[in-house]
């Protein structure tokens, strides 16, 4: 017997539980993993509280995590014992799962637990905005959001790309945005302006990892090529504006970032990528922890120790 988070009900946080559940053994192409730290993205807090449908209650919680195989179905060779990380799964809030061996790569050694659950998401979301926008080596880009869990995935991929990245922060938080290459802005009123004197030369992309009209508009006043623009948030008023906006559900994006998978793993091994962790929490205080995650300044990554 495992024990999961789920949500009982939508709307606020205060429906949020720990049951028990039974974990199925692994079958064909599955494994069982026994779960040591669980990734936490604001996706879990926006699936409680806008989700709609009722025959999805009561709702698995989280899409990441990491752990140690425990039990592998038929022609598995991935090894009872092994490290790995596994992502995209439902329902990643839980002491044990048995999830797809596909979704299950093995962790670099050194690569701490609570940063592990965390690589994947994020990464790949910061991977796929790159992809859509199409910078070419040397450009320079802004990204909103750069101090937020995919902003520092963006700046250090950007990094590796040759792009230049002037990132929008709340001042505390401009030392990460430095510390991976990145040029800090506070965002706020004369956003624009203040960009404009940082990158003379010209905004080649915009990623918004906001949603803000403020991080809209600057976008859109910056960058004259409307396929130039990406947002992971603002999705009202793309249809209107002409810019981009991805989602993990969305099938280009969703084959896309399930390629970038194996690579994260690898600049992680290597240490090209790494997880800024703010704090973790033992597993059974989750809600505090969602509590923190939907605050929008969590201030690093956040993780559920098992
Ligand atoms: N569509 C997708 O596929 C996808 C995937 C992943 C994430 N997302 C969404 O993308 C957003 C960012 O995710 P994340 O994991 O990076 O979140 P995060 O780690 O919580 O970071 C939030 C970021 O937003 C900034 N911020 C908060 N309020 C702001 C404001 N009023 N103006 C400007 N910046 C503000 C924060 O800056 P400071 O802390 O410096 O203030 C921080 O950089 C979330 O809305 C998330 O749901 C979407």
């Amino acid at each position: 017997m495992a024990e999961k988070w789920v949500a009982a009900r939508y709307g606020s946080l205060d429906g949020v539980e720990l049951i028990d559940t039974e974990v199925p053994a692994p079958g064909q192409g599955e494994v069982t993993i026994a779960v040591k730290a669980v990734g936490m993205n604001p996706a879990d807090v926006k699936g409680i509280q806008s989700g709609q449908d009722p025959a999805a209650l009561p709702l698995p919680i989280g899409y990441e995590a990491a752990g140690v195989v425990s039990a592998a179905g038929p022609g598995i060779s991935l090894e009872v014992g092994t490290e790995v990380i596994a992502f995209r799964v439902s329902g990643g809030y839980a002491t044990e799962l048995t999830v797809p061996a596909e979704d299950v790569f093995v962790k670099p050694q050194g690569l701490d637990w609570p940063a592990a659950a965390n690589l994947m998401l994020a990464g790949a979301t910061a991977a796929d905005m790159l992809r859509v926008v199409e910078p070419q080596e040397g450009d320079t880009i802004l990204v909103h959001g750069a101090s937020g869990a995919v902003g520092v995935s963006v700046l250090q991929q950007a990094r590796l790309m040759g792009l230049r990245v002037i990132g929008t922060a709340s001042e505390q938080r401009f030392g990460v945005v430095e510390e991976f290459g990145g040029t800090a802005v506070v965002y706020g009123d004369g956003l624009e302006a203040r960009i404009r004197s940082l990158a003379p030369e010209g905004i080649a992309a915009a990623l918004d990892c906001v949603g803000t009209d403020e991080a809209v508009d600057v976008s859109l006043a910056l960058v004259a090529d409307r396929s130039k623009i990406v947002s992971i948030a603002a999705f009202g008023r793309a249809a209107d504006e002409g810019y981009r906006v991805v989602g993990g559900a969305d099938p280009e994006s969703k084959a896309f970032r399930d390629s970038q998978r194996q690579r994260l793993v690898d600049l992680a091994a290597d240490g090209s990528l790494v997880v800024p962790v703010a704090r973790t929490f033992p597993f059974a205080e989750a809600p505090a922890a969602l509590e923190l995650l939907s605050s929008g300044h969590p201030g690093g990554k956040l993780a559920l120790l098992v």
